[in-house]
């Protein structure tokens, strides 16, 4: 049964993501202060939160075990840097993808945090040895990760800069799991982290098909949602390798010197741009205008079946 936890928690930025953490949070119990350099976006943030968790509430699907209500009075907005981290156990910064603004925003934060207190980036591919470098609480510095959208996508990437204390990761790690994310600790940086590699190389290869004339766009896409990530939202690769074969060892035997054979027919890196971007493009728009009605609308759809199938994955991993 979720209470509410002792400390409070600062979301750095109130946008698209610093909203969704804002919710996760307060769905956890955490006292959530939203903070921003522009007042408008604190109010957009709280009104569009409100909304949001009351529409979450009467499908029956909002997270944890308080109400609305409860979780709404637990999130309040703040634009004095100085109040907002006062008395504050854990920092999740969600300003624009920016190095140059997030160095800024972690040595401001730098020079009024006590010794205790996590700063966490939730950038989606600076490097913390860039964006923490100088930092006199380095130890205390780490990048949470989420995948768009939060509420709905559980998984969060904890990439730790070189000195990165070992208790801020286990810290981390536990606060996530508190409000029902799903963590992966990354043992040192690695460019893109561990899902964006993984993205990447498959846009990469889709991209490559569709170029070659080998298939249509929207079969590209039907063979990843009707194929491969029917069985991705349960179980990842490495273990598809386990189950298709009798175990690890008869898979491998069996399949890798074809796996090698394919992959050595990988091409080069695409362009993504000239003619082969423009098909793909004019085929996209047939399907999904790109105007912003038809792109929300999908997009709607799009998290309406996540929040189904996160619903589907806690029923089957309770059973
Ligand atoms: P956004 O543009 O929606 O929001 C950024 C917010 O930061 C705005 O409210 C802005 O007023 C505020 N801000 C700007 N400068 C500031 C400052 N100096 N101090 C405090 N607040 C400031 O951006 P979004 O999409 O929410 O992205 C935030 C971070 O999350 C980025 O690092 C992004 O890479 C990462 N991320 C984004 C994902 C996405 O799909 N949008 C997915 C995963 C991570």
């Amino acid at each position: 049964m979720t209470s509410t936890q002792d400390g409070s928690v600062v979301i750095f930025g109130s946008g698209l993501i610093g909203r969704s953490w804002a919710m996760l949070f307060a769905s956890g119990g955490f006292k959530v202060k939203l903070y921003d350099i522009e007042q408008q976006q604190i109010t957009n943030a709280l009104e569009n939160i409100r909304k949001e968790m009351k529409t979450l509430e009467q499908n029956g699907i909002l997270k944890g075990s308080l109400s609305a209500d409860q979780q709404l009075a637990l999130i309040s907005g703040c634009t004095d840097i100085k109040v907002a981290v006062e008395g504050a156990i854990y920092i999740q910064e969600c300003t624009p993808e920016n190095l140059d603004l997030k160095k800024k925003v972690f040595s401001q934060l730098d020079l009024i945090v006590d010794d205790k207190v996590i700063l966490s980036s939730s950038s989606s591919c600076l490097l913390p040895s860039k964006m923490f470098v100088g930092l006199k609480h380095v130890k205390q510095c780490i990048v949470a990760h989420p995948v768009n959208p939060p509420y709905y996508v559980p998984l969060v990437e904890l990439v730790p800069h070189p000195e990165t204390d070992p208790s801020t990761m286990e810290r981390t790690y536990a606060i996530m799991k508190k409000i029902g994310q799903s963590p992966v600790k990354i043992k040192k940086e690695i460019d893109g982290f561990i899902l964006n590699r993984l993205q990447y190389a498959i846009i990469s290869e889709a991209w490559r098909l569709v170029d070659e004339g080998l298939v249509s766009p929207s079969d590209l896409d039907i063979v990843m949602s009707d194929g491969l990530g029917m069985r991705y939202a349960f179980i990842g690769p490495l273990e598809t390798m386990h189950l298709n074969a009798e175990g690890m060892l008869d898979y491998c035997n069996r399949y890798s010197e074809g796996m090698k054979r394919v992959l050595k027919t990988f091409g080069p890196i695409p362009d993504f741009s000239g003619a082969g971007l423009e098909k793909v493009h004019q085929e996209m728009c047939a399907r999904i205008p790109v105007d912003p009605a038809h792109l929300a609308a999908r997009r709607q759809w799009r998290d309406e079946c996540l929040m189904k199938l996160a619903k589907l994955k806690s029923q089957m991993q309770a059973e």
